[in-house]
């Protein structure tokens, strides 16, 4: 019995098995009420697979989930959420046309009779953003939101009086700094108020600010659970990649500033920016920082030709150019890995061979046939220098986990063999272990003389790999800083000068 009355929530030797890949193989993994326990482990380790068992999205083979004291061999999505399991899955799942409160109350509308009751469904929406001390107007489109405010409406989703359970995958992902502070606090009352939450992240740092133990996947097994105060980033690093890594930036090459100049901004305006002059060297890593909104993304729109330009110049090898469409850049040799790979990245339903050899199908089609061997021989390569967890490369790529799909996006740019390569937060979601394999494959695309530049909220990134950094406000360009002048305040109060 004492050991039922201190876990709210218990699996017992999960099994589950994929064709080709045993995602669970005799996982334990307990939750006491009240605490934060994270859930850490490579790309693939099986992270998002264990917590759809408990959610009722998939069947185990095998095992036993025990939920306050009551054992069962699987469950239903409604008999999960009867049992007070709320999950936040790596996606939203909001829809953007519908207000906070009708996104809340989505197929479960409180109804006065047959009528959808919206008063209190506003009111009822209203007391739980009270609840979570977050400002939102229950009438507010949820497409009118940031990311940040709309991941608070997924978490107000989530939770109802029953919500006992919360399980997080990767809420942090799309959030910036000061959205994660936010969460966190968030985090912190329910945690307050008895919830038991699972948290799962790449982002180690967080792991130390919120959680009280910790658990660690490798394999589709689980290796070790330990109290977060008495483990460190290390050890949990060791457990997750199985080998000691080392975190580290590639050596630098100094540069001697007199490289060409290999694409030119004069005085851009258009897509929300304002008058942008910049110059970007063949060679070099150009990093923008800022914060979300700032305009980095709609930068990168521009240049790859997804939104016209309205004023100023774009001069590309000397020559003015006017990107108008995707495809033209590709031709003419640029590519953008984007944020976002469910909307813009992978096609889910194609395999990982054609979502990887795509682009540069269309780019080539001049030549008329490409033969299917050298394009398996190219898809292969990637998939084992990325390490694309899967078993073979004719798998749709949504069987592929989160930050597999990543890697897929990567590869399917990169496969093209552009001059210049966009990075639009290139490790969102990816593991350390892959981060570094990244950080590697930016360092020798530049030695083969290949020019980058890379979108990233993450200071450490951002400091490590750039050349130079540009810093945007608003639109605007706020700052421009040389390697020598790097520093994390620096570039934070450029970041929100306005
Ligand atoms: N529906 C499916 N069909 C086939 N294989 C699958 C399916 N779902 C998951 N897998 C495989 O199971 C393994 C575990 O995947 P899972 O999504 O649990 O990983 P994860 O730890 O959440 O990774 P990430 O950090 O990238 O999100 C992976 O090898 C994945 O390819
Ligand atoms: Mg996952």
């Amino acid at each position: 019995m004492g050991q039922q009355a201190e876990n709210i929530l218990e699996f017992r030797n999960i099994y589950k098995a994929y064709p080709g890949v045993q995602a669970l193989n005799n996982v334990s993994f307990s939750l006491r009420p009240g605490e934060v326990h994270a859930l850490v482990g490579e790309n693939g380790a099986g992270k998002s697979t264990l917590i759809k068992t408990c959610s009722g999205a998939i069947y185990p083979d095998a095992g036993t989930i025990t939920i306050a004291g009551e054992d069962f061999a699987w469950l239903t999505p409604k008999l999960s959420r009867q049992k007070g399991i709320a999950v936040i899955y790596q996606e939203f799942d909001l829809v953007n046309e519908l207000s906070a409160a009708e996104n809340i109350f989505l197929g479960k509308a409180i109804r006065k009779g047959w009528i959808i009751d919206r008063k209190a469904m506003n009111e009822r929406s209203r007391e739980l953003f009270r609840q979570l001390d977050i400002r939102i107007d229950p009438d507010v489109l949820v497409r009118d939101l940031t990311v940040g405010f709309q991941q608070m409406v997924e978490i107000a989703k989530a939770l109802s009086e029953e919500t006992k359970i919360l399980i997080m995958d990767e809420p942090s992902a799309p959030l910036t700094n000061q959205e994660i502070e936010a969460m966190f606090g968030v985090v912190r009352r329910l945690k307050e108020s008895g919830v038991a939450i699972v948290y799962i992240s790449h982002r180690l740092d967080e792991i130390f600010q919120i959680s009280d133990r910790v658990s660690v996947m490798r394999d589709g097994e689980l290796l070790a659970t330990m109290d977060t105060a008495g483990t460190d980033r290390e050890q949990i690093v060791k457990l997750m990649v199985g080998r000691e890594l080392k975190e580290t930036f590639p050596e630098k090459a100094a540069k001697t500033g007199d490289e060409d100049v290999l694409l030119e901004l004069d005085h851009v305006t258009g897509n929300g920016l304002k008058d942008i002059s910049l110059s970007i060297k063949r060679g070099e890593i150009l990093g923008l920082g800022g914060l979300i909104g700032a305009g980095r993304t709609e930068l990168a729109q521009l240049l790859f030709g997804v939104e016209p330009i309205k004023e100023g110049r774009i001069v590309y090898k000397g020559q003015e150019i006017h990107p108008k469409s995707p495809e033209k850049s590709i031709r003419m040799g640029i590519a953008l890995v984007p944020e976002d790979r469910k909307q813009q990245g992978v096609l889910l339903h194609m395999s990982i061979r054609d979502n990887i050899s795509m682009p540069m199908l269309k780019a080539l089609s001049k030549i008329s046939v490409i033969q299917g061997r050298q394009e398996n021989d190219l898809v292969e390569r990637f998939k084992s220098s990325l390490r694309i967890k899967t078993p073979n490369i004719h798998q749709i790529a949504n069987n592929l986990s989160g930050g597999n799909q990543q890697k897929v996006v990567l590869a399917k740019w990169l496969a093209n063999d552009p001059e210049i390569i966009i990075f639009d937060e290139p490790t969102r979601g990816i593991d350390v272990g892959a981060k570094q394999e990244i950080y590697g494959l930016m360092d020798e695309l530049v030695k083969a003389g290949k020019t980058l530049i890379m979108i990233s909220s993450e200071m450490e990134e951002l400091i490590g790999m750039s050349d130079r950094i540009v810093v945007l406000c608003e639109g605007r360009i706020t700052g421009e800083l040389r390697r020598e002048e790097f520093d994390q305040e620096a570039i934070l109060k450029l970041a929100s000068m306005n």
